[in-house]
């Protein structure tokens, strides 16, 4: 059986709750009645609760773009699980570029993320990816070995069956310049075999990796068609309609044919 690809929305610190609700009535008009992808908006916080009373009756699914570690306490400015479970969000980005190197969180700060948004059934989509230096010093495996043994650390192989990946190189994320199909096979072939070796051979196969970083229209059917891409986490064309609708369209055909 076919996978049913993802495409996944961040974002970012864009849109008002306002502007997030006339976003997805629009979408949902230009896709009324359609097969389509699985499609999951994370929005900035302020938008989950009035965001997921627009979308239950449509076949959307919600995430959000961070979280803290902690249930609950004296954390000033933070998130807890509960709390976005509240709001019906049932997807977490975790350990995305932006929140590691602008907000200095590191592998830890994204296990034990993991380990939280897990034990409370949520899925996470666990980021990963090298920086341009890496790349050209020919360190892109050992970068992404050590995001993915020191981010997972003591998560079990059934929790492995409840994980998204996305592989998102940092050079690409809001550059305008994608990482080439040949460079996204490459790290994707990579990160299964990272993961295999992490748990010894013994899991399901299946994880969806996806590709993230300059996602737009015109890329997006080479890098849909790109072996071992399962979907794509999409910030900038996300937030265009036309855009956004038209990777939609391409991902469906893409896994229809
Ligand atoms: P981009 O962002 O599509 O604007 O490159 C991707 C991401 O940050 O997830």
């Amino acid at each position: 059986m076919i996978k049913k690809p993802i495409v996944a929305a961040n974002w970012k610190m864009h849109k008002t709750p306002q502007e997030g609700i006339h976003f997805i009535s629009e979408l949902n008009n230009l896709l009324l009645d359609k097969e389509k992808p699985s499609i999951i908006f994370c929005p900035p916080f302020t938008s989950l609760f009035h965001m997921n009373e627009m979308i239950s009756d449509l076949d959307i699914s919600l995430g959000a773009q961070n979280v803290y570690f902690e249930n609950e306490g004296a954390f000033t400015g933070e998130i807890s699980i509960n709390m976005l479970k509240s709001c019906g969000v049932q997807y977490v980005i975790i350990g995305h570029s932006e929140r590691r190197h602008i907000f200095n969180e590191s592998n830890k700060d994204a296990n034990k993320k993991l380990h939280n948004v897990l034990e409370n059934e949520i899925i996470p989509i666990l980021c990963i990816g090298e920086k341009l230096e890496d790349r050209k010093s020919n360190n892109t495996s050992k970068v992404l070995m050590e995001q993915l043994k020191d981010g997972l650390a003591g998560i079990n192989k059934d929790m492995m069956d409840r994980i998204i990946i996305a592989y998102e190189p940092v050079w690409a994320i809001g550059t305008g310049v994608n990482a080439l199909p040949d460079q996204v096979e490459e790290s994707h072939a990579m990160i299964r075999k990272i993961l295999l070796e992490l748990y010894d051979n013994n899991l399901n196969n299946n994880i969806p990796i996806l590709y993230g970083g300059s996602v737009k229209p015109d890329n997006s059917e080479d890098l849909i068609n790109t072996k071992g891409v399962d979907g794509f986490l999409i910030g900038g064309a996300s937030l265009n309609l036309e855009m956004f609708s038209k990777i939609i369209e391409i991902v469906h055909n893409k896994f229809m044919r």
